[in-house]
């Protein structure tokens, strides 16, 4: 053991004079035994135990606690604006039953948040307790082969790290492999989507069973004084067509079904400029979605209630030309797909000119709205069940059983570049899943599925 970690140390070594890349094919190196005997095993476990410690001590388990107590003091003033209702309503009514459910909902969110922290902080005491206790052991340790080292191999061996880097990038490059898809670091602070956890909440709406397709979720850039509502968006007309939004004012009315709001697109179902197909997205106040048989994006202003649209390229699917699916089954009128992230929103359609492989568009918000850049990607829509945005990243899912749906694809609209491994898997609580958007401002993903409302947690790395 001793000898073979001996001659690959005086390999580097000597590498330090030799290694070289011959026309970026081979990676070349002579070999020469030139060392008097030195203790690299325990040089190598400190190397080793470096590294552990300097993995532990990843500064994101730091954000964790940062993101744990931002999320409790919302939480907290959500309780307390809350009872201060409760307060005010309390006439020994229904009302004031249905609120203090509410408050009790809110109550053990907190207290679920309160036991996370507890978790986190606990973990992190007994990391930094044991990182420092592992840093003196190896600064003794260190001290000791200083005064061993007649022969400067600790010096050499900074130099032998250099040059294994440079010979692992020589191989490296000769690979070719794939970089991973990364967002730019600006737009996307809290780095890759590596999983999904949850359902955080499931529950049916108001309308129970009655509207298999549909869509919810939370205005990413609420107006002011909206920021705790919630929208719902039902297709009360053939599964198909849908003329006015419901809001609710927190969480808790949405799952419980009290209070709504509607503010409507147009008396009648459908007409024009209605919304057609379930991806439909909330930002900034207004709705976009597919406009009722025509190839554009149409935008609604809540506050307004007036209506502006953007045409697609010609011959853009729509009318249940190009649907998501999966097998014989597709997910009728799913022929745009609006997505809301970091940057704001996105239409995904395709056409017969991009061989019905997804084409993605910025949308942007000016008055009326416009498409900004486009990709082609090589997705076919048919393959993929839904389409949504985080940083600038476009994520397809696919159906693997009734259980499971699974992020597979991804595009970084940066990088262009592409990939069809991912395997990220989200729990279903229904077979089918008919719209899914993220939301950059919770960092949640929310569903609507065969008529339930589910919520999600995006987890970064
Ligand atoms: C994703 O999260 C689930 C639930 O917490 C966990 O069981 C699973 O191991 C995670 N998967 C990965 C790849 O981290
Ligand atoms: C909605 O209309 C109001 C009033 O004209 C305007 O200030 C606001 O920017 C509009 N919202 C959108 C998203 O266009």
């Amino acid at each position: 053991m001793k000898s073979s970690l001996l001659s690959v140390w005086t390999a580097a070594v000597f590498l330090a004079l030799f290694s070289q890349c011959v026309s970026g094919k081979d990676c070349m190196c002579e070999l020469k035994n030139l060392a008097r005997p030195f203790p690299m095993e325990k040089l190598d476990s400190y190397h080793t135990a470096a590294n552990q410690c300097v993995k532990s001590m990843n500064a994101a388990k730091l954000v964790e606690v940062d993101v744990l107590m931002l999320g409790l003091q919302q939480r907290l003033e959500q309780l307390e604006k809350s009872v201060s209702v409760l307060e005010k309503e309390d006439d020994g009514d229904l009302y004031g039953a249905v609120s203090l459910r509410i408050i009790e909902l809110e109550l053990a969110e907190v207290l679920e948040l309160m036991d996370k922290l507890k978790k986190t902080v606990n973990s992190h005491k007994q990391l930094s307790g044991s990182t420092a206790t592992r840093l003196e052991s190896m600064t003794k340790g260190m001290k000791e082969l200083e005064a061993f080292d007649l022969s400067h191999v600790v010096i050499k061996e900074r130099e032998n790290l250099r040059v294994k880097r440079e010979l692992a990038q020589c191989q490296l490059e000769r690979q070719a492999t794939p970089r991973p898809p990364t967002a730019p670091p600006q737009r996307c602070p809290q780095g890759q989507l590596v999983n999904v956890t949850g359902p955080r909440t499931y529950g049916l709406t108001q309308y129970g069973t009655s509207y298999y397709y549909g869509t919810w979720g939370k205005d990413p850039k609420p107006a002011p004084g909206k920021e705790d509502m919630y929208w719902l968006v039902a297709l009360t007309s053939s599964d198909v067509y849908a003329n006015y939004v419901r809001h609710y004012s927190s969480l808790s009315t949405i799952l419980v079904g009290v209070g709504p709001v509607d503010t409507v697109i147009a008396s009648s179902n459908p007409t024009t400029n209605t919304i057609m197909g379930p991806n439909v997205v909330q930002y900034g106040d207004a709705l976009y979605y597919g406009c009722y048989y025509t190839a554009s994006v149409c935008r609604f202003n809540i506050s307004t209630r007036s209506i502006s649209n953007t045409p697609l390229p010609k011959n853009t699917g729509i009318n249940n030309k190009f649907p998501f699916g999966y097998l014989d089954v597709t997910y009728s009128y799913t022929d745009l797909d609006f997505a809301t992230d970091e940057s704001g929103v996105w239409v995904v359609y395709t056409a017969p000119d991009n061989f019905g492989n997804v084409i993605l568009s910025e949308v942007k918000e000016g008055s009326p709205p416009s498409l900004g850049r486009t990709w082609r990607t090589s997705l076919h829509k048919r393959t993929a069940t839904n389409t949504f945005m985080v940083c600038g990243v476009l994520y397809a899912t696919r159906f693997l059983d009734k259980q499971t749906e699974e992020i597979f694809y991804s595009f970084d609209t940066v990088t262009k570049q592409e990939r069809y491994d991912l395997k990220i898997h989200i729990k279903k609580m229904q077979t089918n899943i008919q719209s899914l958007n993220y939301n950059p401002r919770d960092r949640m993903l929310y569903a609507y599925s065969d008529s339930y409302i589910v919520s999600y947690d995006a987890v970064f790395q």
